[in-house]
């Protein structure tokens, strides 16, 4: 069976070279064949994924997983994958995986030369802000997200006019634009205690409403609430999750901090991706409903055989917009590649930092 990636051949020709591409060269695109040879060294990360995806389905991933591998090594590259990552890549090429907060640290701590994003253009420009010197891609620069468009630096400007001295915290999901007009960012782990930590009695937080008002129910700080939401998150309903738990008593349901509210308060436990998957883990409910991206569930199913999962799920079609394809294309071209200005990258380290090191 021969695999191709016509869009990387004709792709080649009509996009200009990066400036990565450009100061490391462009390697020959792998020929991407099923062979006996791919089958064999792919069958321990098949292995992993067996759960959640057919056996019919492995021949189509597994000879970009192994060429994807390759050059990785090749490249001196990694891979940071978000949990809402596909489980071929989570699973079987990825060399960190996490939440906001822990690929925001592991971006720092890493000594490769080139980081792949998995994930979202936010994630890739944090990574950006942590590494300036280091070659940073996202596979699919139009991956974007409906928070982090939802604002913009000048709106930070108004706020700041409207609610002058009041201190402005920034979920990560922001474009560096708006870190750069923030005293500090936080993410949903950490969200309570970034706020808290300001020692003030109110702040302005944005640009998630519904994060927003879950963290008001857990401080005595005032919140000030920007408008946007997160597109996958504000589907999830109360009834809906209610109608699951009246047919199913026993059913675990654990909400991202993403969800309105009253998802929340009818959840079981709340808390950031890596939160999710921890309570999973150590709690091995015999069956969970997880409210938020899809492929939760199957990541976290790979790694807990006795949990069984009721999938209420939604798609994130930004992330989605990351394949294997098109990792292996970032990996030969060396593209898309993420840049910031200097100075406006000076300012939004600052608040990345100041959340980073709050620990
Ligand atoms: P966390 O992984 O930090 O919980 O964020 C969820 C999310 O929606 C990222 O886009
Ligand atoms: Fe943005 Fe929501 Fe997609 Fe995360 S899941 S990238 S917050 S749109």
């Amino acid at each position: 069976m021969l695999v191709e990636t016509h869009l990387g051949k004709q792709a080649a020709q009509a996009v200009p070279l990066s400036d990565a591409a450009m100061r490391l060269g462009v390697l020959p695109m792998p020929t991407l064949q099923w062979t006996p040879e791919v089958e064999r060294e792919t069958a321990h990360l098949y292995e992993k994924v067996k759960r959640v995806i057919p056996p019919v389905e492995w021949p189509f991933h597994a000879p970009y997983v192994k060429a994807i591998n390759d050059l990785k090594r090749q490249r001196n590259a990694v891979i940071l994958a978000h949990n809402y990552q596909t489980p071929e890549i989570y699973n079987c090429v990825a060399d960190v995986v996490g939440d906001s907060l822990q690929l925001a640290r592991l971006a720092g701590s890493t000594n490769a030369d080139i980081i792949i994003q998995g994930g979202v253009h936010f994630m890739a420009e944090t990574s950006k802000l942590l590494n300036p010197d280091k070659t940073i891609l996202i596979p699919d620069s139009k991956a974007g997200c409906s928070l982090a468009e939802s604002i913009t630096g000048a709106d930070v400007r108004a706020l700041r006019k409207q609610y002058p001295g009041v201190p402005v915290v920034a979920y990560v999901n922001t474009s560096a634009e708006v870190k750069a007009e923030v005293d500090i960012c936080c993410t949903s782990s950490n969200a309570v205690k970034v706020v808290e930590s300001l020692g003030v009695d109110r702040v302005i937080f944005l640009p998630d409403r519904f994060l927003a008002q879950n963290v008001a129910a857990q401080t005595k700080v005032k919140i000030i609430a920007w408008t946007g939401a997160c597109e996958v998150h504000e589907r999830f309903t109360a009834e809906e999750i209610s109608a699951y738990r009246a047919n199913d008593p026993e059913l675990k349901v654990i909400a991202h901090p993403e969800c309105p509210r009253e998802v929340v308060e009818v959840s079981d436990f709340a808390g950031s991706t890596a939160a999710m998957i921890d309570y999973v883990k150590s709690q091995a409910p015999k069956r969970v409903l997880l409210v938020t991206e899809c492929s939760m569930a199957d990541n976290v199913a790979t790694e807990t055989p006795n949990v069984e999962f009721v999938r209420p799920c939604n798609l994130c079609p930004h992330m989605k917009r990351i394949t294997l394809p098109k990792i292996l294309e970032s990996l030969v071209y060396l593209r898309e590649e993420v840049t910031i200005d200097p100075a406006l990258a000076a300012r939004a380290r600052l608040s990345v930092q100041r959340m980073i090191d709050l620990g």
